[in-house]
């Protein structure tokens, strides 16, 4: 079935097709034929950072930028659903065309930079919708904020999005915004995670609840930025990182048509990028800060392949896009024990 509308969508550019395919699903739910979806409870769940997901597989950030299809993603078995990522103002993104399907090597070039309707409508959003389950929301910087100023759209984000989340995610590593990855950087990362936990700390007795945070990092870090990443998620306590966005790097797709286009790379051809890194941080972090790995999941074996390898949850995008929601239902089943 998912061959047939995956052929009708793939006439259509990326951004297009998936604006057809979000407002299909959503059709789709309003006459309850989302419901005819068996259901996928039957993963295993699990406790991670003091929060219970029902099954390790989650959407990943940037599908559902504006949290506008959150009930209808959730049907289609979910163990976690990531929206985002939102900035404190609206922006449009760059200009198109800006997202690029490899159809034979199962990537995604994509450069949005972030388009979205800033947080405080998205947070409309999720008050409207009926989702009770894990709900993460991604957060970043407004493109015309100075990096030196980055820490302000950071904690404003949070603050907004601290009572309607169950977790947060800090996003560090989108290659699209000019200057974003910096905030990895030592100096720019110790001074973002220290303000953010005292937000937290704040926020806690604010709202007499604790919001874990996360932070997701790129897979194109040197070593040496790895190792402080890895430092300091230790030494400030953080509650996850997530690896890995997506790479700058074109390993893998030398015959693309569409290998000089500016922006990150997804789906197969990073998967050996990411779980190198994931790998990397696992080492560093002994078990001590949980993993939830994203990057190039395309089967059952590569998400089988992510919690042996640390990972305590897992993450798809464009696996998604290649093979429909069947993906989640397999990660469920090959990722029980
Ligand atoms: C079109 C597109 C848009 C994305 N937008 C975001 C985003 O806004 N924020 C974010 O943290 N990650 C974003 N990502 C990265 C994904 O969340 C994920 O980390 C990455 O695609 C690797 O997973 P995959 O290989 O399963 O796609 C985006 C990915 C794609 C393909």
């Amino acid at each position: 079935m998912y061959s047939i509308i995956r052929f009708l969508l793939f006439l259509f550019n990326p951004e297009t097709a998936h604006h057809i395919a979000m407002k299909s699903l959503r059709v789709a739910d309003f006459f309850g034929l989302l419901s005819l979806i068996p259901s996928s409870s039957n993963g295993r769940s699990r406790i991670v950072f003091g929060i219970e997901f029902k099954n390790p597989v989650g959407l990943a950030a940037g599908l559902d930028k504006n949290a506008e299809y959150i009930d209808c993603l959730a049907r289609l078995g979910f163990g976690f659903i990531e929206v985002g990522t939102l900035t404190p103002r609206p922006q449009p993104g760059n200009p198109k065309p800006r997202s690029f399907r490899l159809t034979k090597e199962r990537g995604i070039i994509n450069r949005f930079g972030f388009n979205n309707i800033g947080i405080d409508k998205a947070i409309l959003n999720i008050q409207r919708s009926k989702y009770k389950g894990v709900l993460g929301i991604n957060i970043g910087k407004n493109f015309d904020t100075p990096i030196e100023a980055a820490i302000n759209d950071y904690i404003t984000c949070f603050r907004k999005a601290y009572d309607y989340a169950t977790y947060i995610v800090i996003n560090i590593s989108s290659p699209n915004t000019k200057n974003l990855r910096r905030l990895q950087e030592e100096d720019f990362f110790e001074d973002l995670i220290r303000a953010i936990k005292l937000e937290q700390s704040a926020l806690v007795k604010k709202y007499n609840k604790y919001v874990p945070f996360l932070v997701k990092i790129s897979p194109d870090g040197e070593v040496n930025e790895l190792d402080n990443i890895v430092r300091l998620l230790l030494k400030y306590n953080i509650d996850g990182v997530i690896a890995t966005n997506t790479t700058l790097a074109r390993d893998g797709i030398p015959q693309s048509d569409f290998r000089n286009e500016v922006g990150g790379l997804s789906g197969q051809p990073l998967r050996l990028r990411a779980l190198k890194t994931q790998k990397y941080l696992y080492k560093g972090l002994k078990g001590k800060v949980p993993i939830i790995g994203v990057g190039g999941i395309m089967n059952a074996s590569d998400g089988e392949e992510r919690i042996n390898e640390g990972a305590e949850l897992i993450q798809i995008y464009s696996g998604l896009i290649f093979k429909g929601y069947r993906l989640i239902h397999e990660l469920c089943e090959r990722t029980k024990q």
